[in-house]
C-alpha cells in the first residue's frame, strides 16, 4: 500500500500559472503535475511557453499569478537558490558550464558547492565514459553533445531531485541525440524525476511516460506517448508532425 503510494505521489504541481515578462503575457493558466519518478515530456512549437514554464518553476521569472507546490510545499515566488536547495535543478537551453575550467573541474566545482552530495566522481565517469576521456579538455574544448553530458552531470553530482532539461538534444548530431536519450533512460532508471522540454518529438516519445503540449501558453494536451502518436489532430495542430 505504501510503495503505490510512494509510487504516485505527485512531486511537482504547477497550478494555474500566469508568466509575464514586463507586460507580455506568456503563459496563461498553466498546469502540470510530476510524479515521483516520472518522465514527463514537454512539448510545443517555437516561443510557445516551455522555456518560461521551466523558468517559472525555478524561479528564475516567478508567476504572477497561481501556484507551485514542490514536495508538498509551495514553493511560489522563491529565488532560484532557495529552490536549487530543495533539489530542483535546471539544465537551460545553453548548457552553462565553464569554458575555462577542464571538465574534471566542472564536476568537482558543482560538487564542492553542492548543499547535499549527490552522484560521485566515479559515477559520473561510469554513466558518462566521454567525459572520463575528455577530463582535461576545457569546457570549450569539447562537443555540444559532451557539453550536454557535463551539463547533466553537474546537476547529478549535487543531490537532485527534480532534473528539468530544456531541448538536451537541440543542434546535436542524430547519433549523439541517440547518446543523450540513453543517458535520460539510465538517470530515469536510476529513479530520477524528470522533466523534459523536447522541440524532438521523437526524441521526448523515446523516452517519457507521459507527455503535454503546450501552445498560446497553456496546456492543450496530455497522455502517454502512444495517445500522442494517435492523436493526429494534436499532432498537426499544435506541433506541425
Ligand atoms: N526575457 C524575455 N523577455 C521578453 N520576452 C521573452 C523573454 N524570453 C522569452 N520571451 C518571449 O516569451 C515567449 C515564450 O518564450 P520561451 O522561451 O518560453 O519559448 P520556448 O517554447 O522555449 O521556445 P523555443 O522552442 O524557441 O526555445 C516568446 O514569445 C519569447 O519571445
Ligand atoms: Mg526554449
Amino acid at each position: 500500500m505504501s510503495t503505490i503510494a510512494t509510487a504516485n505521489e505527485t512531486m511537482l504541481r504547477v497550478d494555474a500559472i500566469d508568466t509575464y515578462y514586463g507586460d507580455s503575457h506568456i503563459l496563461k493558466g498553466l498546469s502540470l503535475e510530476i510524479r515521483r519518478g516520472e518522465t514527463v515530456a514537454l512539448l510545443g512549437r517555437n516561443g510557445v511557453g516551455k522555456t518560461t514554464t521551466l523558468k517559472s518553476i525555478v524561479g528564475w521569472v516567478p508567476p504572477k499569478r497561481g501556484t507551485i507546490t514542490f514536495d508538498g510545499v509551495d514553493v511560489t515566488g522563491n529565488e532560484m537558490m532557495a529552490n536549487a536547495r530543495a533539489g530542483i535543478s535546471l539544465v537551460p537551453e545553453e548548457r552553462r558550464i565553464f569554458t575555462n575550467l577542464s571538465v574534471y573541474e566542472n564536476i568537482k566545482l558543482a560538487q564542492v558547492t553542492a548543499q547535499r552530495p549527490g552522484w560521485t566522481l566515479q559515477d559520473v565517469y561510469d554513466h558518462f565514459p566521454r567525459l572520463k576521456e575528455r577530463e582535461k579538455n576545457k569546457g570549450d574544448e569539447i562537443s555540444g553533445g559532451e557539453k550536454q553530458m557535463l551539463a547533466i552531470a553537474r546537476a547529478l553530482v549535487q543531490d537532485t531531485k527534480l532534473l528539468l532539461l530544456d531541448e538536451p538534444t537541440e543542434g546535436l548530431a542524430p547519433l549523439i541525440v541517440r547518446e543523450v536519450e540513453a543517458i535520460v533512460r539510465e538517470i530515469k532508471a536510476k529513479g530520477m524525476t524528470i522533466l523534459l522540454v523536447e522541440q524532438n518529438f521523437y526524441s521526448a516519445l523515446a523516452v517519457a511516460d507521459r507527455c503535454y503540449v503546450i501552445d498560446q501558453g497553456a496546456i492543450q494536451f496530455e497522455g502517454t506517448p502512444t495517445d500522442l502518436k494517435g492523436n493526429t489532430e494534436v499532432l498537426s495542430r499544435y506541433l506541425h508532425v
